[in-house]
C-alpha cells in the first residue's frame, strides 16, 4: 500500500499505526458528486482542512444522471420567472410536504450558484442574447433549467472536480467509509478501508458531512449506477441520526427498455421538456387521460394548446407529458398495465416526428448517441421505447433547513441522502440546484463549526476496533458456515427483484408486508453469506458491506410506505388511492434505528410550520 495521496501523488499526511493509516481533517466529506464536491469547495474556502472520501472515482456520480439541467429562476428566457414562482412550483411538486424552509433558500440562491459554476468554467448553452440557455421540464412553470445539451450534470462535475483539484483539497478515491466515529453526543471521524487493498483506514474530523446520494441499487430497474447502496442514509442510522419521508421513491417516467443489458438507463426528461410526446401501441397520446384534479388547472387538455405552450406561457397551459414525474410515471405504467405498451414493455417517446433532426442532434447530442450506439435506434427518425426506472429517493437524513446538520453534532447530510426538500416527489432539474446551494451551505457550516471548537473529539480506540470486527465479520461468517452459505450477489438480486415487485411504483398493504417479511429472510441469508479470499481487491467482500446498508433502508423505505395510508407524490397506494390531507397533510414519518441495532422504527413529526409570507402563494 503506497503512502502516496490518490490525486496528488504526494506523500499523505497520515500515520501509519498498527497497520492502520490514519488522517486528521477539520472536515471530511463523504462522497464525490457534485453535493460532496461543492461542500469540500466551501468548507476548503472556509479554511477548513477538508477530506473528500469517495468509495468509486472522483466524478464518477449520480450527477450525471441529471442530464437536462440546474433549476434556477434566472429569467433569461421567461423574466416574469423568480424565486416565489419557483418555490410554489417546487412546494406543489413536493405535494406540500417539503421541508418550506429548504424549499425557499433552494429557489433564491439557486440562481447565484449557477452563475458562480460558469464563473469556474462551465460552460452554458446560450439563448440569441447570450445569456444562460433556460429549456422546460415537468412541474416548472416556466423554462428555467440552465443546461449543457443534456449533459449538464456531467458539465457540473467536470467544473466542481477541477475546483476542487486547482484548490488542493485532498481526495481519497476508492476507499469506502463503513462506520462514523463518535465522542458522546459529536462525531468525531470514519472509519473505512481501501477497497484496493482492504486496508483499514480512520479519518479523525470533528464534523463530517455525508453527499452518498441514493439508495437505487436496492431495485432491479434503476437508472442508479452499483454506488448507490444508501451507505449515508444507514451510516447516519447507526450513528443515531433521523430519515425522513423514506417512503419517496422516484420513478423517472423514461428509462431505457431495451437491450436488456441497458434496462433502466435514463432517458433524460429534456426529450419531453424540448418538445418529445407519450404515446402508446395504438397511437395515441394518452397523457390527456390522466391529468389529475390537483393540476387541471394549468394542464393544456387539447393537443392544440399543449403545442402552443411552448411559445406563449402566459396564455396557454403547459403539455400533460410535463406533468410532475411521479403523475407521469404512473400513467405509463397503466397503459402497459393495460396492454397498450410496446413490443418490450415500455411505451413510445416521440420527438422524430415533432422537431427536425437538426434541432434533435443539437438539444439531445447524447440521447441520439445513446439509442443509436445501445438499441440501434435513430432518434431523429423514430420513437424510443422507454418505461419507468427507480431514479431518486426523496427521502433522507433528517438536517437543518439553514446548516443541514442532522440530530447528531458535526453530522451533516447534503444532496439525494439528505431528506425534506423534495418532499413527496422532486421536480427534475431541483437536484442540480439543490446540491449547489446546501453542498456550499452544509461545507460552510462544518468548517464553522469545526473551527469553534476549543478541543477535538476524541476517536475511542474501543471504536476503531469495534469497526475493524464488524467490517471483518463477513469473513468469520464464511469460516463458521463451513462454506456453504450464500453469495452476497444472490441476495442482492433477490433483494432487487423483491423491492420491484413488492414496494414499487404501485403498492399495497399485502404487498409491502410481504416486502417486511422477506427482508427480515434476506437478513438470516445475509447472516450465513460467503465472502471467500482475502481483503485485497474483492467485491464479494465489497457488496456484503454495501449489503447491511441496503437492507437497513429498503427496510425504511418498505416500513414508512406501509404506515402511510394515502397516495401522495412517489408513494401510490392501490388501497388508498387518495391524498389524505387531513391526515397526512401536516406530518412526515421519521425513521430511527431499532433498540437492537438491526432494523429500523417509525414515529411521526408535525412538518414546520410555512410562515404566513409564503403560505399566501397556495391559495
Ligand atoms: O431527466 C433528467 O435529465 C434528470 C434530471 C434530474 O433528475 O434532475
Amino acid at each position: 500500500m503506497s503512502d502516496r495521496h490518490p490525486m496528488t501523488g504526494n506523500e499523505m499526511s497520515g500515520a501509519s499505526e498498527g497497520g492502520m493509516e490514519r488522517h486528521e481533517y477539520d472536515v471530511v466529506v463523504v462522497g464525490a458528486g457534485g453535493a460532496g464536491l461543492r461542500a469540500a469547495i466551501a468548507a476548503h474556502e472556509a479554511g477548513a482542512r477538508t477530506a473528500v472520501v469517495c468509495k468509486s472515482l472522483l466524478g464518477k456520480a449520480h450527477t450525471v444522471m441529471a442530464e437536462g439541467g440546474i433549476a434556477a429562476a434566472m429569467g433569461n428566457r421567461w423574466p416574469e420567472d423568480n424565486w416565489e414562482v419557483h418555490f410554489r412550483d417546487t412546494m406543489r411538486g413536493g405535494k406540500m410536504l417539503n421541508n418550506w424552509r429548504m424549499a425557499q433558500l433552494h429557489a433564491q440562491e439557486a440562481p447565484e450558484r449557477v452563475q458562480e459554476l460558469e464563473d469556474w468554467g462551465a460552460l452554458f448553452d446560450r439563448t440569441d442574447d447570450g445569456l444562460i440557455s433556460q429549456r422546460d421540464f415537468g412541474g416548472h412553470k416556466y423554462a428555467r433549467l440552465a443546461h449543457v445539451g443534456d449533459r449538464t450534470g456531467l458539465e457540473m462535475i467536470r467544473t466542481l472536480q477541477q475546483r476542487t483539484v486547482q484548490l488542493g483539497i485532498d481526495v481519497f478515491m476508492e476507499c469506502t467509509i463503513t462506520e462514523l466515529l463518535k465522542d458522546a453526543d459529536r462525531v468525531s471521524g470514519a472509519f473505512g478501508y481501501w477497497r484496493e487493498t482492504g486496508r483499514f483506514v480512520a479519518f479523525e474530523a470533528p464534523t463530517v458531512i455525508l453527499a452518498t446520494g441514493g439508495i437505487g441499487k436496492s431495485f432491479k430497474v434503476t437508472s442508479n449506477s452499483w454506488e448507490y447502496t444508501g451507505d449515508g442514509h444507514a451510516l447516519a442510522l447507526r450513528a443515531g441520526a433521523a430519515l425522513i419521508n423514506m417512503e419517496f421513491v422516484q420513478f423517472h417516467p423514461t428509462g431505457m427498455v431495451w437491450p436488456p443489458s441497458v434496462k433502466g438507463l435514463l432517458v433524460t426528461e429534456s426529450v419531453r421538456g424540448d418538445g418529445g410526446i407519450l404515446r402508446n401501441s395504438e397511437g395515441k397520446r394518452f397523457m390527456f387521460d390522466y391529468i389529475p384534479e390537483f393540476f387541471k388547472a394549468e394542464t393544456a387538455d387539447t393537443e392544440e394548446e399543449a403545442d402552443r405552450w411552448y411559445e406563449d406561457k402566459k396564455n396557454n397551459r403547459r403539455p400533460p407529458e410535463l406533468l410532475p414525474r411521479d403523475e407521469v410515471a404512473r400513467a405509463i405504467n397503466s397503459e402497459i398495465k393495460a396492454g397498450r405498451g410496446s413490443p418490450h414493455g415500455g411505451v413510445f417517446l416521440d420527438i422524430a416526428s415533432r422537431r427536425s433532426p437538426e434541432f434533435i442532434r443539437k438539444r439531445l447530442p447524447s440521447m441520439y448517441h445513446q439509442f443509436k450506439e445501445l438499441a440501434d435506434v435513430d432518434i431523429t427518425q423514430e420513437a424510443m421505447e422507454i418505461g419507468p426506472t427507480c431514479h431518486y429517493v426523496m427521502g433522507g437524513v433528517e438536517v437543518d433547513a439553514d446548516t443541514q446538520e442532522s440530530a447528531v453534532t458535526g453530522l451533516y447530510a447534503v444532496g439525494e441522502c439528505s431528506g425534506g426538500m423534495h418532499g413527496s416527489n422532486r421536480l427534475g432539474g431541483n437536484s442540480l440546484g439543490d446540491l449547489l446551494v446546501f453542498g456550499k451551505r452544509a461545507g460552510e457550516h462544518a468548517a464553522s463549526s469545526a473551527a469553534g471548537l476549543s478541543a477535538r473529539p476524541a476517536v475511542r480506540e474501543d471504536d476503531v476496533k469495534a469497526a475493524k470486527t464488524s467490517a471483518l465479520a463477513p469473513f468469520e461468517v464464511s469460516a463458521g458456515s463451513g462454506g456453504g452459505g450464500e453469495n452476497p450477489y444472490t441476495i442482492q438480486q433477490d433483494l432487487q427483484q423483491s423491492m420491484n415487485d413488492l414496494v414499487g411504483i404501485i403498492r399495497t398493504a399485502a404487498e409491502l408486508e410481504k416486502s417486511l417479511r422477506e427482508i427480515e429472510l434476506f437478513k438470516e441469508r445475509a447472516k450465513a453469506m460467503v465472502v471467500e479470499g482475502h481483503r485485497q481487491y474483492n467485491p464479494g467482500w465489497h457488496l456484503s458491506i454495501d449489503l447491511r446498508n441496503m437492507l437497513l433502508v429498503s427496510e425504511a423505505v418498505a416500513k414508512a410506505a406501509l404506515a402511510r395510508e394515502e397516495s401522495r407524490g412517489g408513494h401510490t397506494r392501490d388501497d388508498f388511492p387518495l391524498t389524505d390531507n387531513e391526515v397526512w397533510g401536516t406530518k412526515n414519518l421519521v425513521v430511527s434505528l431499532d433498540a437492537d441495532g438491526t432494523g429500523v422504527d417509525l414515529s411521526e413529526k408535525p412538518l414546520p410550520v410555512m410562515p404566513g409570507e409564503l403560505e399566501k402563494y397556495f391559495d
